[in-house]
């Protein structure tokens, strides 16, 4: 070969030797710097498979391949991270558990701690009832608005979700029961009629000075105690306002009749025997940070 080299005339190029059509291939060194960065991969190749997990053996379980002599493995250090991430959260929970409301809700750290812990359980246990954005059905109430049956502040949340509302197994449950007004209280005719002004404290019934005066009498009698002069509610008895035009239940005509004739008593479980006190007080936290807390 040697011996009959051909060198291309103007760039002085070796050739291969192939030619078409009286055109030659030039035999271009590969550059220097490429060569080295080959040589280089394929040092560093070996390195590795001593160094590092590389090659399957067929063995069994973890035994399946070569391990390298640094021992390093994902799984040890996925395992590390977990234990580190308890370790933290463990800080938290700690915390948590050994703080009052205010305190967690003012704590920077302690409180995005909460809210997605709180946002969590949500999820798992309150959603089913009042809507994975806690937006309410009816009969459900709505949590994000600042309407509160039974108070929004941190302690009255707190409270209504360790025994629950009207939930018979434990004894500090939130508890007032509405008569049901159709079982001889009120005539139909006269809950009707109270009905209209339940309606007309939110604009929206008129009636007559001789109704109004004669409504009037039967709510001063029959529902102040509980609802309010007003009709503003009081949250200490769980009796909602009616003012608002926020219903529970429904702000049809025919929907405040039913509720005066027959009653509502919704019920909610009490949870301090279901979930830990450090997730109940992250569900208050997080439900108080919804929009309407107090
Ligand atoms: C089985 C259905 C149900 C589940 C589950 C449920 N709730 Fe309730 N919740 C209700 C009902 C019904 C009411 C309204 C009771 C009433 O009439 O006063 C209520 C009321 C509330 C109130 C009081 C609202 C106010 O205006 O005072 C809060 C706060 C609340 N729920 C939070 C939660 C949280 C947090 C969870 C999850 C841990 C949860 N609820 C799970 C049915 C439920
Ligand atoms: C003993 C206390 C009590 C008295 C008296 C009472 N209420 Fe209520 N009322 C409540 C409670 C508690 C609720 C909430 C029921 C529930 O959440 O299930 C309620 C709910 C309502 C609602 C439904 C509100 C909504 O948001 O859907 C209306 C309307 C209402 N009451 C009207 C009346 C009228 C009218 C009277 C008098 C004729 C009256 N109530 C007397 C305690 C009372």
């Amino acid at each position: 070969m040697a011996t009959n080299v051909e060198r291309d005339e103007a760039t002085g190029t070796e050739t291969t030797g192939h030619e078409w059509d009286g055109i030659k291939e030039l035999n271009t060194p590969l550059p220097k710097w490429w060569v080295w960065v080959f040589y280089a991969t394929i040092v560093w190749s070996i390195a590795y498979w001593i160094a590092m997990p590389a090659w399957p053996t067929g063995g069994s379980g973890t035994d399946d391949y070569t391990k390298g002599v640094l021992g390093y493995s994902q799984r040890n250090v996925v395992a590390e991270q977990l234990t580190e991430a308890r370790t933290k959260q463990a800080q938290y929970i700690d915390a948590i558990a050994a703080a009052d409301l205010e305190q967690i809700a003012a704590d920077d750290e302690l409180l995005r701690f909460s809210l997605a812990g709180g946002a969590a359980a949500f999820g798992d246990n309150c959603a089913a009832c009042h809507g994975s954005g806690a937006q309410g059905f009816k009969g459900y109430p709505n949590l994000n608005d600042d309407a509160w049956i039974w108070g929004g502040t941190l302690e009255d949340i707190h409270t209504t979700l360790l025994y629950g509302i009207r939930w018979d197994e434990f004894d500090d449950t939130r508890f007032n029961d509405m008569p049901a007004y159709g079982d001889g209280i009120l005539t139909p005719e006269e809950i009707d009629l109270v009905a209209d002004y339940v309606l007309s404290l939110s604009g929206q019934a008129e009636l007559s000075d001789a109704q109004f005066k004669e409504a009037a009498e039967i709510y001063a009698i029959q529902c102040a105690a509980c609802h309010g002069d007003e009709g503003e509610g009081i949250t200490e008895l769980g009796a909602p306002n009616l003012r608002d035009s926020i219903w529970l239940y429904g702000g049809d005509k025919a929907d405040i009749v039913e509720t005066i004739t027959h009653s509502r008593a919704g019920v909610m479980p009490g949870w301090v025997d279901r979930l830990d006190p450090v997730t109940i007080k992250q569900l208050a936290v997080y439900v108080h940070s919804l929009g309407g807390g107090q």
